[in-house]
């Protein structure tokens, strides 16, 4: 291992900062309304299932490339296949990660400019039409949207300039176990609305009638912006881990945190749209258009409460945007620093003009820039639809077909076994590396032609 290359302090360590990369929007906006578009219980079982087939082995992959090298992506593949295309197709996965922040911290932004609405009791008005407008009006008006994105992404690039173990770590060893403790508070308000009934039936009933291709589709994808697969995080996390680290179990917890933050995000979300009477499958901006309508609504009986819940609430979608966008920033700030050997201040503030930069772009498409199209489609929604469509599974697939087929089967077992001492991934080791080798690549193939066709 390079030395005074940092790693993560202890094993609780690396799966709260795996874990707080994870668990962040696409568990609290994104997998609620698609568990509702799906079929309910019957979206969740196939997104379990390619959970375990499918992005486990990525996870997996990414997590052996990383913590082989110890190094960044473009530097892993670098010592592995020098003098290969392989480090130059790595690049593209920094590009994705670089993307991803770019519009992830404009919908972060949103989320500090609704805890300020949260702390100034801003919603009194009882018309969920009115809310509704109150968010469009929000995301529209180009300053204030504006002036929250460049507050998040300076926030995150802060907590990454700390440093591995003092930024990031320190970081993640509060807010990811917090993040439980709010959402499982928040839960129990929602279900105990009245008409969440309603919502809860709508998780849990399985509709198989509505699992089309597309949803099976959706549900993979899901399984693999949830657990930030296929952009080098989980890779770049991996090589701060020490050598006699788990990776199995390490990558499993992080899978089964992921998911049961996912399952709690939607009994928080799920009755509280049903209780407030509005459509489910409305996209980003359903939990920023439902629940204040909620809480203004509560606000006339029971102020404080309503207060409470309400900064809760947009307190825990922070916190957990705060949590992924350090990985993605980590991924570029990684490779600038060991590549280029920048500072790690210097590099983060590269990160941040060229995210700003992008950002600004995204959030003015909801506004002044919203006929600016790409083959179709508003600034956002094209660089969204980019990565998670198209450079995310080009990720995985590089990851997978690069420990299936390019590193040697030797290389593999002694990393993933820790050279033959961990003896349950002796045991296992066949069927991951079978997963791994076939089932993964071929179950990313099929997500990203029917991405492209259907
Ligand atoms: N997993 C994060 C979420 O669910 C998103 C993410 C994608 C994080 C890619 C890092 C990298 O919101």
């Amino acid at each position: 291992m390079a030395q005074n290359r940092e790693t993560f302090g202890s094993r609780f360590a690396v799966v709260a900062a795996l874990a707080g990369s994870a668990i962040g929007l696409g568990n609290i906006w994104r997998f609620p309304y698609l568990v509702g578009e799906g079929g309910g219980a019957a979206f969740i079982i196939i997104y379990l299932l390619s959970s375990i087939f499918l992005a486990l082995p990525i996870f997996l992959s990414e997590s052996i490339i990383g913590r082989t090298t110890h190094k960044g992506t473009f530097g892993a593949f670098n010592q592995l296949a020098p003098g290969t295309g392989w480090k130059w197709a790595s690049l593209l996965t920094v590009t994705a990660s670089l993307i991803v922040v770019s519009y992830y911290s404009v919908v972060g932004g949103w989320s500090i400019d609704y805890l300020a609405k949260s702390l100034t009791l801003s919603f009194n008005t009882t018309s969920a039409d009115a809310v509704g407008g109150m968010f469009e009006k929000m995301i529209a008006a180009p300053w204030i949207p504006l002036l929250c994105h460049t507050v998040f992404l300076g926030l995150t690039c802060l907590i990454v300039i700390g440093g591995v173990k003092k930024g990031i770590e320190r970081f993640a060893k509060i807010t990811t176990p917090m993040l439980f403790v709010l959402i499982v508070l928040i839960m129990i308000f929602s279900v105990s609305l009245p008409g969440a009934g309603e919502g809860v039936r709508y998780m849990i009933h399985p509709d198989f009638s509505k699992v089309t291709g597309k949803v099976v589709a959706s549900a993979m994808g899901q399984a693999f912006f949830s657990l930030s697969l296929g952009v080098g995080v989980i890779l770049i996390y991996s090589s701060y881990m020490k050598d006699d680290e788990n990776i199995f179990e390490t990558g499993f917890g992080t899978a089964i945190f992921d998911l049961m933050f996912a399952l709690l995000a939607g009994f928080a979300v799920m009755p509280a749209v049903f209780a407030a009477g509005i459509e489910p499958g409305t996209g980003p901006g359903l939990i920023f258009s439902t629940l204040p309508y909620i809480f203004a609504k509560m606000g006339l009986t029971m102020p404080w409460l309503s207060a409470a819940v309400s900064i809760l609430f947009f307190l825990t979608i922070l916190v957990a945007a705060l949590t992924s966008s350090i990985s993605m920033v980590e991924v570029v700030v990684g490779c600038l620093s060991e590549e280029k050997g920048m500072s790690r201040k210097k590099a983060t503030a590269w990160v941040f003009a060229v995210a700003w930069v992008i950002g600004c772009l995204c959030s003015l498409s909801f506004g002044p820039l919203g006929d600016v199209k790409i083959l179709g489609s508003t600034i956002f929604e094209a660089c969204d639809k980019l990565v998670s469509n198209y450079l995310m599974s080009f990720g995985g697939l590089l990851f997978t077909i690069f420990v299936g087929w390019k590193m040697s089967r030797k290389a593999v077992r002694d990393e993933f076994t820790c050279g033959g001492t961990q003896k349950a991934n002796c045991a296992i080791f066949n069927v991951v590396y079978f997963l791994i080798k076939f089932v993964a690549p071929i179950g990313i193939a099929v997500i990203f032609l029917t991405n492209l066709f259907l």
